[in-house]
């Protein structure tokens, strides 16, 4: 709503709030409360005095309260934000602003995206996939989203260009030797994630980090069951 005077009377305050509604979302697609707040404020120009104005502003608040369902999901959706933030319990908080290279298991919708946003960020990305033909096609999304990049004008020329310069490609595990922090993208079958949990923590990959970093220790991922190595 704009503070300038309004001349035309209760007519024209009901037009700016008709205004006002059509470019909020529809009730039905989470506009359940702004519309309300439109309805509190024509109340203020209702001819009411100030006091009920208030109280019906505040009926309004705490039917809302009560009784929306729209409002109890984004209550809900605000504290899974913070929690998500925190790994489980029993899981350490791993800080990844020291590493520089990424390993990404899997080069399929997941795998290539997450390795896209990593490049992104200026990681040096080794992406392995267990297929050469799902390995060609994930580095076709990911070398497409990079070029929309240019195209949308998010990036220059030459950084898309450097972007894609830090990605390398694998179908071994043991390429990812050097990387600092391995995240798993493969097929939603668990024998499968904990078969590569295994072997990505085990002599392979886990093992030369050990060798750099003096302190590892094993965890229980209450996800995976399985103890993997993880530093802290
Ligand atoms: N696609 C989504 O929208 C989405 C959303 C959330 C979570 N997920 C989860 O992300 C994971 C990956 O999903 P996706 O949609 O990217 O699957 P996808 O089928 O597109 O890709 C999986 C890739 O993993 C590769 N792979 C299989 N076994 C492998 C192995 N042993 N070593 C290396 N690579 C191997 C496959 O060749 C394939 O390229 C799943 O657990 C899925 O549930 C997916």
């Amino acid at each position: 709503m704009s503070k300038r005077n309004v001349e035309g009377g209760i007519e024209e305050l009901n037009g700016i709030c008709d205004a006002a509604i059509d470019k909020l979302p529809s009730k039905e697609m989470g506009g359940e409360a702004v519309h309300r707040a439109v309805e509190a404020v024509r109340a203020s120009f209702s001819g009411k005095s100030f006091q009920d104005c208030m109280d019906e502003e505040m009926s309004i608040f705490l039917d809302l309260l009560s009784t929306s369902k729209q409002g109890n999901a984004r209550r809900h959706a605000f504290f899974a934000e913070r929690v998500a933030t925190s790994p489980p319990p029993g899981v350490p908080k791993v800080d990844v602003r020291g590493s520089n290279k990424v390993g990404v298991i899997g080069a399929g919708t997941m795998g290539s995206g997450i390795a896209t946003c990593f490049l992104r960020a200026g990681y040096e990305v080794t992406l392995v996939d267990v297929k050469e033909e799902g390995l060609k096609r994930g580095e076709g999304i990911l070398k497409r989203n990079i070029e929309q990049d240019v195209k949308r004008g998010r990036a220059t020329k030459e950084k898309a260009e450097g972007n894609l310069s830090r990605l390398s490609t694998s179908t071994s595990l043991q390429a990812l030797n050097e990387s600092d922090i391995v995240i798993e993208a493969v097929f939603e079958n668990m024998d499968l994630k904990k078969r590569i949990f295994k072997e990505v923590s085990g002599e392979g990959c886990e093992a030369r980090k050990c060798e750099k970093r003096d302190e590892t220790k094993r965890i229980k991922n209450p996800y995976y069951e399985d103890n993997i190595r993880c530093q802290t």
